[in-house]
Parts: structure tokens; C-alpha cells; sequence
């Protein structure tokens, strides 16, 4: 069935479809062949055969649970060494997923997202703490890296009453370093055969290794604080990995598998909603008008109150969308991959069988012309008010995956990321460097590189 699909014209034989590809940027590549390939293609690397989907028609047929599901593949695949059967990286069928989605889903719910909204708030006001004293020096803000300070601290502090002291610091703190740097090996390993890697990557791999020991270590250490501590956590994502037992079977997660779970939510936590909100800013820094309007609704909606409540950031409806319309265009988890759970035909064209897997290319997918209108390249927050995402197609606005394996920690991220960018508007004027062209970074996740803001207090402080 692979003969019908549309692949790049020149392949080479043994390294395939390498001409004109950059390593360094895997999927900002795919959208380029994407473009001139089609809803649905093929690339080949290495003797095996990738199939890319991103039409808007395709991708929702293969969001039917009953036909497809989670394929853990390329770079997830990868960062099994690092996280093991964690959440994120474990396979539909081992059972440590039931296990820990069930112990962990009361983590997200509503009561327990409205105790996080106080510290996040307190991690808020380290933030604007820190840009004070920026602005008050005229510097720029280096936006990426403060809103990985950000975003790290948020999720230490409510998932497991930890503090990185990451703005104290003058440079990343360590597990940050150690985990861009197996974030990035994982996306190295897909661009050479996987039997050469010891050789053709042995640098790398060794750094990889000191990585993931630092990572462990970090893990360890907040472990051992906790059950020194005895306890105590006021029942945050750390003390249900250590006490919680299953409603059900009463089983209790391993030794070895919370680590793989503090691991994950450390690092899927914070990193990709570092680079949501980084996107954010860049829009709202290159659209005046559009920070202006949400500008305006967070100053009708919160008036003068310091702190605002919990039931104050879904109320911030235009703010919102700015985010999902730069999660739309940016979504900082750019794909996901789906497996054929029995032999079926895709689209009713395309025949898979079991097993068979296509990567979704997310960004592609809120691209395509066909759903959102041939302007679909442009920034445009009100794509998302309530009128136009009835009217739009099922299944096509996929930022946080789909199904099952979808992201556990969406309304977290939703939550901190308004509360956030309703916090900054309110007390900042955003300035973008003249010169600033969007480039972006890839390791796994996407993020706006080199991205600074200058800063102007809002007259008079609200
Ligand atoms: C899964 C995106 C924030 C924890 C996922 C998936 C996506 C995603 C696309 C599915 C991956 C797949 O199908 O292979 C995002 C984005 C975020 C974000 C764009 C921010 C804007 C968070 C936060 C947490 C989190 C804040 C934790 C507090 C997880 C976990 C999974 C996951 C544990 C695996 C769920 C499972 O398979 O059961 N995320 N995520 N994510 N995310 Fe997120």
C-alpha cells in the first residue's frame, strides 16, 4: 500500500531521502515536503519507511480510538533509556500505563488544579520580580529562558514542593542542562542508523549517559527528601506516587517506576509549556493590536486585585486564544503517532495493517488551507472564538494529542500559561527587537530561539 504514497524525488540508496535535509530541524523539514508532497507522504531513511499525515481529513480518521491508538515511536521511542514505562513513553500494553494514569488523573482535576493556583502565582511573582529589575535597567528579557525558569519552577513547586532556585541563578540550572541535552540526543538518534549510533554519535552518547544519571540523581535526592520528611506533600503529584494506592486493585507504584514518573512530569511539565508561552510573547509583541485587546480584557476582568483567583483565569477568554492560536501555528509538541490496532484502510484509501503507524505532523495539520481558510499562515486569535471552532471540522486542532495517551497536564498548562500571560500583559508594555526574525529551535520540542523583549512598566502600575 506504501507504493501510493508520494515520497521527496531524489532517494539515495542506503541513506534514502537525506538530499537537501537539515538535521538539526527535523520537522520544520517535514513541513516542507509537506508542502510540496501532499496531505499524506512517505520518507525513507536508512532502509525504513516513514509515512507523514497531516490532512485534515486523514489526521481525524486517525483519532478514532476504536481503529487506532498511541504509537510510542521515533523520538518518544528514544527517551525510553531516560523514562522507561512513564507515562509519556510507555507502550499501550504495559501495565504500568493503567496504573499510573489512574493514580495520577485525580492530580488534574479541578480541586486539585485550584490548590496549584496559588503557587503558581508565587512563581509568577519571582518571574515579574525578576523582569522589574530588568526593565528597571532597561535590559531585555531573555524570554525563552525565563519562561523555562518559569514553567520548571511551577511544576517542582506544585507536583512536588521542590525548589530549583532557577531565578537565583545566572545560568540554567543543571537538570535543565541535562535535559536539553537528552531531549536533543533522543532527536539525534533518528538521524543516523540505529547500529552505527555507538560510533557515529559516541561523544554524544557518553554526554548522554552523564545526562541521564543526572537526571536520576536529581530524582533520587527529591525522593529521599520526601520520605525523610516523612510525607507531607498535602497530597501533590509526588505524595500520590508514593502513597496512593489503586482504587481498585490497591496496587502501588515501584520504587523504580516513580522515578520514571518524576522524571516525566519534570520534564514534560515544563518544557513544552516554556515554549508555548515563549510563542505567545512573540505574537503579542509583533501584534499591538492584539495585545492591546488583551490588555484590555485582563484589566475588565481583573480590575485592580492583586492576586487574582482561580476562577479569574478562565474568565480571560481572549487571552486564551491568543495562546491556542500560537499553539496552533507553534505547537511545541509537534507531532504525535498512531498505530493501527487491527488491519484497516485509512481514509478510506490508504490500507494499513495492524501495527502499521503514521506521524501526525501537528503543525502541518493547523496549517492545512482546507480547515483553516487559505489564510491559515496568519495569526489570528479569533480563529478560536466560540462561533468559528463549532463550525470547523472535528479533530483538526491537536496541540495536545488525542484520545487515551493524550496530554494529562492540558489544564495545567492552560491554566499557568493564562494566569501567566494575564499577569504580564497587566504590568508590561512588550517591545520586540527590531531586527527579531522568527527562527525556531528544535529538540523534540519546539521553541522561538534567541527570542528578547524589551520591557516598559505600565503607567500608572495598575
Ligand atoms: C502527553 C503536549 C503540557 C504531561 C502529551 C502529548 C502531547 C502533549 C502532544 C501526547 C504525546 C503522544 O501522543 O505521543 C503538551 C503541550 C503542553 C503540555 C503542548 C504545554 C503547552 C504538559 C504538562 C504536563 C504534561 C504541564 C504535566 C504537568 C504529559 C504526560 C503525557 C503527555 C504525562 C503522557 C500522557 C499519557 O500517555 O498518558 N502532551 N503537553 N504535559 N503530557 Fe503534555
Amino acid at each position: 500500500a506504501l507504493h501510493r504514497i508520494p515520497h521527496p524525488p531524489y532517494r539515495l540508496p542506503l541513506l534514502g531521502d537525506v538530499v537537501g535535509a537539515s538535521r538539526s530541524t527535523p520537522m520544520q523539514d517535514s513541513l516542507r515536503y509537506a508542502r510540496r508532497l501532499g496531505p499524506i507522504f512517505r520518507r525513507r531513511a536508512f532502509g525504513k519507511e516513514f509515512v507523514f499525515v497531516w490532512g485534515g481529513s486523514l489526521a481525524a480518521d486517525l483519532a478514532d480510538e476504536t481503529r487506532f491508538a498511541k504509537h510510542v515511536g521515533l523520538g518518544v521511542a528514544n527517551l525510553r533509556p531516560v523514562a522507561g514505562d512513564g507515562l509519556f513513553t510507555a507502550y499501550n500494553h504495559e501495565p504500568n500505563w493503567q496504573l499510573a494514569h489512574d493514580v495520577l488523573a485525580p492530580g488534574f482535576s479541578r480541586e486539585a488544579m485550584a490548590g496549584y493556583h496559588v503557587m503558581m502565582l508565587d512563581v509568577a511573582a519571582r518571574l515579574t520580580g525578576h523582569w522589574d529589575r530588568a526593565e528597571a535597567s532597561g535590559r531585555a528579557v531573555d524570554v525563552p529562558g525565563d519562561m523555562t525558569k518559569l514553567t520548571l519552577e511551577t511544576i517542582a513547586r506544585t507536583g512536588f514542593g521542590h525548589d530549583f532556585g532557577s531565578f537565583e541563578r545566572s545560568r540554567p540550572h543543571p537538570f535543565v542542562t541535562a535535559m536539553v541535552g537528552t531531549l536533543g540526543y533522543a532527536q539525534r538518534l533518528n538521524t543516523v542508523p540505529a547500529p552505527l549510533a555507538p560510533w557515529l554519535l559516541r561523544d554524544a552518547t557518553r554526554r548522554n549517559a552523564a545526562d541521564i544519571a543526572h537526571l536520576n540523581h536529581t530524582v533520587d535526592d527529591l525522593v529521599r527528601d520526601r520520605r525523610a520528611g516523612g510525607g507531607g506533600g498535602d497530597g501533590d503529584l509526588l505524595d500520590r506516587m508514593l502513597e496512593t494506592a489503586h482504587p481498585q486493585t490497591g496496587e502501588r507504584l515501584s520504587a523504580q517506576n516513580v522515578r520514571r514518573q518524576v522524571i516525566t512530569f519534570l520534564v514534560a511539565g515544563h518544557e513544552t509549556t516554556s515554549g508555548a508561552l515563549s510563542f505567545a510573547l512573540h505574537y503579542l509583541a509583533q501584534h499591538p493590536e492584539v495585545a492591546a485587546r488583551a490588555r484590555a480584557e485582563v484589566d475588565r476582568v481583573w480590575g485592580d486585585t492583586e492576586r487574582p483567583g482561580y476562577d479569574q483565569v478562565a474568565k480571560l477568554r481572549y487571552v486564551r486564544r491568543v495562546l491556542d492560536e500560537s499553539l496552533r501555528l507553534w505547537p511545541t509538541a509537534p507531532g504525535f503517532a498512531r498505530e493501527a490496532r487491527e488491519d484497516t484502510v485509512l481514509g478510506g484509501t490508504h490500507p494499513m495493517r495492524r501495527g502499521a503507524w503514521a506521524l501526525v505532523l501537528t503543525g502541518m495539520l493547523h496549517r492545512d488551507p482546507q480547515v483553516w481558510g487559505p489564510d491559515a499562515e496568519r495569526f489570528d486569535p479569533d480563529r478560536f472564538d466560540a462561533k468559528a471552532v463549532r463550525s470547523r471540522a472535528p479533530h483538526t486542532y491537536k496541540p495536545f494529542g488525542t484520545g487515551a495517551r493524550a496530554c494529562i497536564g492540558r489544564q495545567f498548562a492552560l491554566h499557568e500559561a493564562t494566569l501567566v500571560l494575564g499577569l504580564l500583559l497587566r504590568r508590561y508594555a512588550l517591545r520586540p527587537d527590531p531586527g527579531y526574525r522568527l527562527r525556531v529551535t528544535e529538540r523534540l520540542t519546539l521553541m522561538p530561539q534567541g527570542l528578547r523583549l524589551h520591557l516598559d512598566r505600565r503607567t500608572p502600575p495598575p
